[in-house]
C-alpha cells in the first residue's frame, strides 16, 4: 500500500465487516467521487464482539460483497483472515476513552476498545488519504475521529447520513436477521426519532420531553425491547438538558432479540424527517 501511497494518487478507504447492503454501496461510491484508488476491507473483528452468539451469527457473504465493491468500482479489496490479522504474537489494543462511555459503550463492554484497535490497524495497513464512515453508528464515528486526531493519522474521516429504505428503516446488516413481522416492527426506531424530533419542532427544547416522547413509541410498539433513549451533544455525546445547539437523539432497541440501532440529528429550527 505504501507504494500505492507513492504514486501520487488519493486513496480512499471504507472498512466494513461484509453483508455489504446498499448503505455500504454509498459509502463506497462516495470514495469512488473523492479518490484516485478505492480500497474496501472486509474483516469481521472478533475483537469488536462481547458477545459470541453475535460474532457466530453474523452473516459471511464474501461472494455477493465482491459483486456490491465491483459495482461500485473498488480497486483492492482487502479480506484478510483472523491470523493474518492477528497473528499469535499479537498482543497491542486501543483503549477508547471518555466517548465510548454509555449509550453502546455501556450496553457491549470492549466493544469500543476492539473496534479502534481494528480500524487502527486498518488504516496503518492501508494508509489511506481517507476513511469513509456512516452516521449510523454515531459513537463509532466520533471515537473514530477522536482517535484520528489524538494519534496525529493524517486521514481524512468523510461520514456519510445514514440510509434508509423508503419506509424509513435505517439500512443495516442485521436487517437481513429481522423475520417478516420483525422487520415491520423494527419501523418503531425511526417513528421514534421522528416524535423526537417532533416535540423539537413544536418549541420544545427539553431533552427530557424529546426523549419521552421517543421512548413512548418504542415501550408502546409489541415486539421492540428498549436499551436506551438519549439526547447527547451532536459533537461530544456529553448529557444535553436543552437542545440550544446541534444535538443528536441516538437510540438502540431489541426486535426479533436482534440489536438495532438509529440516531438523527436535533437542530434547534431544523425541521429534520428520517
Ligand atoms: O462499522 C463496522 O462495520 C465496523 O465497526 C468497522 C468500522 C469495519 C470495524 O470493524
Amino acid at each position: 500500500m505504501l507504494r500505492l501511497r507513492n504514486t501520487g494518487g488519493t486513496i480512499g478507504f471504507v472498512p466494513t465487516m461484509g453483508a455489504l447492503h446498499s448503505g455500504h454501496a454509498a459509502l463506497l461510491e462516495e470514495a469512488r467521487r473523492r479518490a484516485d484508488v478505492v480500497v474496501c476491507s472486509i474483516f469481521v473483528n472478533p475483537k469488536q464482539f462481547n458477545n459470541a452468539a453475535d460474532l457466530a451469527a453474523y452473516p459471511l457473504t464474501l461472494e455477493a460483497d465482491l459483486e456490491v465493491c465491483r459495482r461500485a468500482g473498488v480497486d483492492y479489496v482487502f479480506a484478510p483472515n483472523g491470523a493474518e490479522m492477528y497473528p499469535g504474537s499479537f498482543d497491542t489494543g486501543l483503549v477508547a476513552g471518555r466517548l465510548a462511555q454509555g449509550l453502546e459503550g455501556a450496553s457491549r463492554p470492549g466493544h469500543f476498545d476492539g473496534m479502534l484497535t481494528v480500524v487502527m490497524l486498518l488504516l496503518s495497513v492501508v494508509q489511506p488519504h481517507f476513511a469513509v464512515f456512516g452516521e449510523k453508528d454515531y459513537q463509532q464515528l466520533l471515537l473514530v475521529r477522536r482517535m484520528v486526531q489524538d494519534l496525529r493519522l493524517p486521514i481524512e474521516i468523510v461520514a456519510m447520513p445514514v440510509l434508509r429504505e423508503v419506509d424509513g428503516l435505517a439500512l443495516s446488516s442485521r436487517n437481513a436477521r429481522l423475520s417478516a413481522k420483525g422487520r415491520q416492527t423494527a419501523l418503531a426506531l425511526s417513528r421514534a426519532l421522528v416524535a423526537g424530533q417532533d416535540v423539537l419542532q413544536l418549541g420544545n427544547t427539553r431533552a427530557d420531553d424529546i426523549v419521552a416522547a421517543a421512548s413512548a413509541v418504542l415501550e408502546g410498539t409489541p415486539g421492540v425491547r428498549p436499551s436506551y433513549v438519549a439526547v447527547r451533544d451532536a459533537l461530544t455525546l456529553g448529557e444535553v438538558d436543552d437542545v440550544t445547539k446541534a444535538a443528536r437523539l441516538l437510540l438502540a432497541a431489541e426486535v426479533d432479540g436482534i440489536r438495532l440501532l438509529d440516531n438523527g440529528p436535533l437542530f434547534p429550527g431544523v425541521s429534520w424527517r428520517p
